[in-house]
């Protein structure tokens, strides 16, 4: 039976059924043996009609075993994968690589897909709404398997995600080579499945994942910023651009809110500071929420000159990003919330973070203005958070009465990093196994962050020197 019981896969009811009365039918019948070792030689033959009745229900069960013709289990439509919360993506280049990327899927001959493109540009939301498609549309696939990868991955991290997702257990003692082929085991029964690997920054082998070779109808597909990831790996790559620039500008209008810019004079400002997003979603939506609710001319202009201003000699692409989007962790221009934002990086990538432990930690580092009350303190905390979250600094992950989680924006974990790159010393979620050098810290080093490093041990007397 457990060899049938696949993810996907359920018992039949009348296995299931089955599976109960054999559960009763036990029970009764040491209940019973119970009975008759406890009573004497005299009174041991009343029991002889219930050992007949147990006996006769045993081989009806044995019998009713070598009915269930056809296997035991059948399809659970409810295990399929994962849907995941997508939003609308606009722009014709976009759709055109949804419609690549979904082409390559259903043929047959391109088993691994590279989605290539800029931080920022929409990677992860085109994978996202491909993901619920094929969950839609059953027919090719039976199998959807989703995982994160985040910059300082292991194989270690990426077998556990794999197996988490497909329903393997490891007992926690088995090494890199039995974890690989427990899940090659259960991948290659899987036959038609895709693997999305989200964030890839550097080659992995699949063979010591444990991925089988994709000759049985199974598909890969990763996205990554680097080009060369997806030529070493082998893959069809397809490349996402960013936005025209008149869809970019109808990105900005819907994000910043139509009214304020029916202001005279107000869009060819606001039209300038869209175009400096270079079409990049992230920047657009994270500038456009900043100048959300401005009806101030002055303040646009003003706006548009900081920007330009801070137009350095551009090293690359990425810084030029970089610029933009400090653009938002400058506006909010009081010191203790931009430490508030920046301290959000010392939590591993892709953290859920929890908003309560959040808020504690910047009331522990005076971040927030003392009150004369805890809850008063909190409420402040949380006002704060509204702002980040408001300014696309920080997303909303979970959000339930009174427990919020949210996440930062890996790009944006990478300026905060850069900005702080002094101050901060942080190695979070990276399976570090030795405790860094402390006379390599700078100076002014104002935070550690080691956690999520669960085989290191921190010797109890270091201390900055
Ligand atoms: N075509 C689009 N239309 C509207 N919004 C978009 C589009 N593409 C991306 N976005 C938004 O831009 C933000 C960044 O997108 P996303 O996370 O998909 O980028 P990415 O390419 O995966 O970046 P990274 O390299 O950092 O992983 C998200 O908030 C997303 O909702
Ligand atoms: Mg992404």
């Amino acid at each position: 039976m457990r060899s049938e019981l696949q993810p996907r896969k359920k018992l039949k009811a009348e296995v299931q059924i089955w599976l109960e009365n054999v559960e009763r039918v036990n029970v009764e019948v040491q209940d019973l043996d119970d009975r008759i070792g406890e009573s004497s030689a005299l009174t041991r033959g009343f029991h002889t009609e219930d050992v007949s009745k147990s006996i006769k229900e045993v081989e009806e069960l044995i019998t009713q075993q070598g009915r269930f013709h056809g296997g035991l289990v059948v399809d659970n439509p409810q295990w399929i994968g994962q849907v995941l919360s997508t939003t609308n993506i606009s722009g014709e280049a976009v759709k055109a690589c949804v419609e690549e990327i979904w082409q390559c899927l259903m043929d047959d001959g391109v088993k691994k897909i590279g989605v290539w493109g800029m931080g920022g540009v929409g990677k992860t939301s085109i994978m996202k709404f491909i993901n619920n498609q094929l969950l839609k549309e059953r027919g090719k696939f039976d199998t959807v398997i989703w995982i994160t990868v985040s910059n300082e991955t292991s194989i270690a991290k990426l077998q556990k995600d794999v197996a988490s997702k497909i329903g393997v257990e490891f007992s926690g003692d088995e090494d890199e080579t039995t974890r690989a082929g427990m899940l090659f085991e259960n991948l290659s029964q899987k036959g038609r499945f895709v693997m999305i690997l989200d964030d890839l920054w550097a080659k992995v082998s699949l063979e010591r994942i444990g991925i089988p070779e994709l000759s049985n109808g199974g598909k890969l597909v990763l996205t990554t910023r680097k080009d060369d990831v997806c030529r070493q790996m082998g893959c069809r790559e397809i490349k996402v651009k960013p936005l025209m620039e008149e869809e970019a500008w109808k990105l900005f209008l819907e994000k910043a809110g139509c009214d304020n810019l029916n202001i005279q004079g107000v869009e060819p400002i606001a039209r300038s500071i869209a175009k400096r997003c270079a079409g990049l979603p992230l920047g657009i939506i994270t500038l456009a929420s900043c100048m959300k609710g401005i009806y101030d001319i002055s303040e646009w202009r003003n706006a548009l000159k900081e920007l330009r201003l801070r137009k350095k000699s551009v090293n690359g692409f990425e810084d030029e990003v970089f610029e933009q989007l400090q653009f938002s962790y400058d506006r909010l221009k009081n010191p203790k919330l931009q430490d508030c934002f920046l301290s959000c990086a010392l939590y591993p990538e892709d953290w859920k973070i929890e908003e309560r432990s959040l808020i504690q930690l910047w009331i522990a580092e005076g971040l927030v203005e003392e009150m004369d009350s805890m809850r008063a303190e909190f409420d402040n905390g949380r006002a704060i958070m509204n702002r980040l979250i408001s300014n696309c600094l920080l997303e909303v992950f979970t959000e339930e009465e009174h427990a919020r989680t949210v996440k930062m924006h890996d790009l944006l974990r990478d300026m905060a990093l850069r900005i702080a790159k002094s101050r901060f010393f942080v190695k979070a979620g990276t399976m570090l196994e030795k405790a860094p050098d402390v006379q390599e810290w700078s100076m002014n080093l104002e935070k550690v962050s080691l956690m999520r490093n669960r085989r290191l041990y921190i010797p109890l007397e270091m201390s900055p020197p």
